[in-house]
């Protein structure tokens, strides 16, 4: 507790709104997590309350007067054009690190990462699947002084909750079964650079104490040693799920999410930046053609319009995926069949496409169906369109059908049921009545 009130004091005086509200959120943690707190205390509390407030007025001072010296140039364009800020932000030697891209909103989390970059403070970056989450974590390490220093990526949902520690931390020799050797973790491989953990909303509760103390207190211990080790790692956390709301849920540490989140930065889905599209199309084109080796693709006009109104629930990854598969499948021109089965029943004109009247509207991803869907959709089509025929050739008698198929006859009237098909519809009005058995076990099919 009092570690933490010494770490606000100890702040820097440079004042900065990141700055500020770390210190804030450390400020709101302290209180919530204090299970008591002295008088003391809380004088110490209410006069760093006090001296933020007078901080948050000087800034917001200060920039209320840079905004108008800027609206007093006459010359000074305030709002710049997408081109102009992605061309300002080469002209300050940003990397990109393969960002493509010049939506509006993706120019405002590369400029939040620009600034975000040369400091140590942590980021927080999350959107869906796909969005290009580590991608900007490579971009806030490149462009930061530790670029030189190594990048260590862990992805906290893909190692067993009970290897997770040693994971990140190491261990000593005999720290548990299996541990035959003294082990650095993946913290201090990361010492003096930046340690990228990814799905962050899938680290356990143990694990997130663990973390904080890193973030508090720069020093780890390794899994069954007393010994405190001093790291110096650059945080860069990305998740997919709503950290608030998991911390909410009581899934996930508040102190912890404020802690990390201190720059955060969350990547609209490509739905939401439709207006790339035509550029992402031709960027990966041109790029899978370079590493295929061969001519780039072109696409019919009903494939274009396709890709440009289609939903993208896997974002830009899947939109990369797509114009490999269409260059690695089709010859000079590739059209709507060469699209995976999955995406092409999204369609216009096919039976899971959904567009409103004026057929407009881009397919949501709520009407898409999964791959396994569609596989079984087709393939209860492909049943009921045999057992329509094999009716049709038996003329209704399900016992003949059964004997043909070579198929339990029970099981057989089970499927006809499933699918709603009933045997006297398909008998020749012409020919003898069926049978007794079979009417009797097909009456109410
Ligand atoms: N703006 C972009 N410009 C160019 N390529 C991009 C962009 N965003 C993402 N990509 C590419 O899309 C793919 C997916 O990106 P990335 O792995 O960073 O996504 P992610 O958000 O981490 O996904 P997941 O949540 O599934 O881990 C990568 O091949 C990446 O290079
Ligand atoms: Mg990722």
């Amino acid at each position: 507790m009092m570690k933490i009130l010494d770490q606000i004091e100890e702040a820097s005086p440079a004042i900065s709104y990141a700055g500020l509200l770390e210190r804030i959120e450390i400020l709101r943690s302290t209180l919530r997590w204090s299970s008591r707190l002295e008088r003391g205390d809380i004088d110490k509390l209410l006069r760093q309350a006090t001296s933020l407030r007078d901080e948050v007025m000087q800034l917001s001072h200060k920039e209320r007067f840079v905004q108008a010296a800027v609206a007093a140039e006459p010359q000074e364009r305030v709002e710049l054009s997408r081109g102009a800020r992605r061309k300002a932000l080469l002209e300050r030697s940003f990397i990109f690190e393969g960002t493509f891209g010049d939506n509006p909103r993706l120019l405002e989390s590369l400029e939040i990462a620009e600034k975000a970059a040369p400091t140590d403070l942590p980021v927080l970056i999350d959107g869906e699947s796909g969005t290009g989450k580590e991608l900007m974590a490579k971009v806030v390490h490149a462009n930061g002084s530790r670029s030189d220093k190594p990048f260590i990526s862990v992805n906290c949902g893909a190692i067993p909750d009970n290897l997770l520690e040693s994971e990140l931390f190491g261990h000593r020799k005999g720290a548990f079964t299996g541990a035959s050797n003294d082990r650095k973790g993946k913290f201090e491989s990361a010492h003096t650079g930046t340690i990228f953990l990814d799905e962050i909303g899938e680290l356990p509760l143990a694990g997130q104490v663990k973390l904080l103390r890193v973030l508090e207190a720069h020093e780890i211990q390794r899994v069954g040693s007393d010994e405190t080790i001093a790291v110096d790692t650059r945080i860069v956390a990305a998740t997919n799920r709503n950290l608030r709301q998991l911390s909410e849920e009581g899934r996930f540490r508040e102190d912890l999410f404020y802690r990390l989140s201190v720059i955060h930065v969350t990547l609209p889905p490509l739905r939401e930046r439709r207006d790339e599209i035509p550029l992402l199309i031709a960027w990966f084109g041109d790029e899978a053609a370079g590493s295929l080796k061969r001519r780039p693709i072109r696409l019919t006009p009903r494939l274009r319009d396709f890709l440009l109104n289609y939903a993208y629930p896997g974002n830009i990854r899947e939109l990369r995926n797509v114009m490999y598969r269409l260059s690695c499948l089709a010859g000079d021109m590739a059209d709507i069949d060469h699209l995976p089965v999955d995406m092409r029943l999204a369609a216009p004109g096919s039976a899971a496409a959904s567009t409103n009247a004026s057929g407009q509207e881009p397919i949501s991803v709520a009407n898409l169906m999964s791959l396994s869907d569609a596989k079984r959709a087709a393939s209860d089509d492909a049943e009921k369109a045999f057992l329509e025929r094999g009716l049709r050739e038996v003329s209704g008698t399900v016992a003949e059908l059964a004997r043909r198929i070579d198929m339990n006859r029970s099981h057989l009237q089970m499927l006809l049921k499933k699918h709603g098909l009933h045997s006297k519809d398909f008998r020749n009005r012409h020919a003898p009545a069926a049978t007794k058995s079979d009417d009797d076990e097909d009456s109410d099919a």
